[in-house]
Order: structure tokens, then sequence, then C-alpha cells
């Protein structure tokens, strides 16, 4: 079975159903729940905290929006549902079903060969030190032995302290990458992005580091 069938089918809208299984943490009370993408399953505790988190955290992603439980179920049940490469977990205590946070493995190339960790954002206030890094080191060593995906990738803003994390998770540093700030109608930054969109797109004091895992 080809690994974008089996994010489908996790994320509850492929051929198969298997949106009912989780990833063990280990050494731990928590589980990583894949997060169901169909639209009649999408759980809206799980809405809001992907759209309080986002709002939390603008500046550790390339694009700026003002995130709301309506955009997030459309961006869920269309663009996630409809991307065979990426899927999105839940991290919960296993008991409670209580939420820790979330994570994702998303631009995969379409032989298995290579996919990125992304959106990896703990929600609780309560922190559980080492708790995220157990949790994504389950993800990518699920999808590396279990699934078969040779490489593991992470992009991340350079002046983003979670570089520190990655780097105790294992990644490092392979190359870095300029971004250029594009603006909206009003000269708002809407996002940063290694292509200049624009002729006289300033250049961002944040680059884009490209850091890959080693196991
Ligand atoms: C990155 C993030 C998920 C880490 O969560 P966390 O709860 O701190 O993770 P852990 O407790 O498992 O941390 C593991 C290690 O990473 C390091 N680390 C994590 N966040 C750090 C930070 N802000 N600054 C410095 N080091 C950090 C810690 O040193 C810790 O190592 P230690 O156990 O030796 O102390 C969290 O800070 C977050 O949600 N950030 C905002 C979203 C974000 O930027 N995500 C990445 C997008 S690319």
């Amino acid at each position: 079975m080809k690994y974008q069938d089996i994010f489908q089918a996790l994320k509850g809208v492929g051929d198969i159903d298997l949106s009912a299984l989780a990833l063990p943490v280990a050494e731990t009370d928590f589980a990583l729940y894949p997060i169901n993408c169909n639209p009649d399953c999408v759980d809206e505790i799980v809405v809001s905290m992907l759209t309080e988190a986002r709002n939390r955290n603008r500046d550790s992603f390339l694009t700026y929006f003002e995130a709301t439980p309506e955009r997030t179920f459309h961006w869920i049940t269309s663009s996630v549902a409809k991307d065979n490469t990426r899927i999105l977990f839940a991290l919960r205590e296993v008991g409670t079903r209580e939420l820790y946070g979330y994570m994702g493995l998303a631009y995969g190339d379409a032989g298995g060969g290579r996919i990125e960790g992304d959106a990896i954002v703990r929600f609780s206030d309560i922190s559980r030190p080492g708790l995220m890094r157990a949790a994504f080191l389950s993800l990518v060593e699920w999808v590396m032995i279990d699934i078969g995906i040779k490489e593991v990738w992470v992009r991340v803003r350079s002046s983003n302290p979670a570089v520190k994390f990655y780097n105790q998770c294992g990644f490092s540093v392979e190359f870095e990458a300029p971004l250029y700030e594009i603006n909206g109608s009003l000269g708002e930054l809407v996002e940063l992005s290694e292509t200049p969109l624009q002729n006289y797109a300033v250049t961002s004091d944040d680059s884009l580091f490209y850091m890959k895992y080693h196991r």
C-alpha cells in the first residue's frame, strides 16, 4: 500500500477507514490520534485548538492570517483532506483524552522518499518537559520505520526558538534559504516566501532553515 493511501485511510477519507488507530508515544500516557478530515466526523474541539494555537503562534509560520473556526474547518475538510501527502495528529492523554498539542507530516514526494514534519505545536499551557520531543520522535520513527519513508525534514524560520527543539530531536541544518516579504493590497505583510513574487520584494531579516533528521 502506498503511504498516500495509508494517510487518507487514517484521515477518514480513504477507501478504507483507519481513523480509529493511534500511535502511542513510548513511555508516556499520551498518543497521537489522526485528525479526521471527513466533514461529518470533524471534532469541534480539535478545530478550536488548531484555530487558537495558530493565532497564538503567528510569528512561527510563513503565512500571516487570522484563523477562525470556519476557516480551520474548511482547511481540514478541503486542503488537508484532499492532500494525500499530508496528515495531522492530535496529541492527547490516553486516559482523559485531554489535548496537549498537534503535529503533522506534509509535502511528501510522490515516490515516498522524503517528507517534512509540519505544524508542530504545543497547545497546553502546562508544559510536560520533553513530551513534544518524545511525540515528534515517535511520529518520525513511525513514518521512517513502519511507513518506509527514508528522509524526514523540517523547514523552520531561523528566528524561531523551535530550531533548538529540532536540534534536540536529532535534526541539523543542511542549508538556509533567504525569505522575501509578500505584502497584501493594504501593504500588510501576508507571507514570507522563498520566491520574490514582486520585483521590489523586501528581503526579510529571517531566513528559512532546512533541517534533516539523522537517526
Ligand atoms: C517547539 C515546541 C513544539 C516545543 O515544545 P516543548 O513543550 O517546549 O517541547 P519539549 O518540552 O519536548 O522540548 C524539548 C527540548 O526542546 C528545547 N526547546 C523547546 N522549545 C524551546 C524554546 N522555545 N527555546 C529553547 N529551547 C527550546 C528544550 O531545550 C527541550 O530540551 P530539554 O529537554 O533539554 O530542556 C513549542 O515551543 C511550540 O509549540 N512552539 C510554537 C510553535 C512552533 O514554533 N512550532 C514549530 C514551527 S516550525
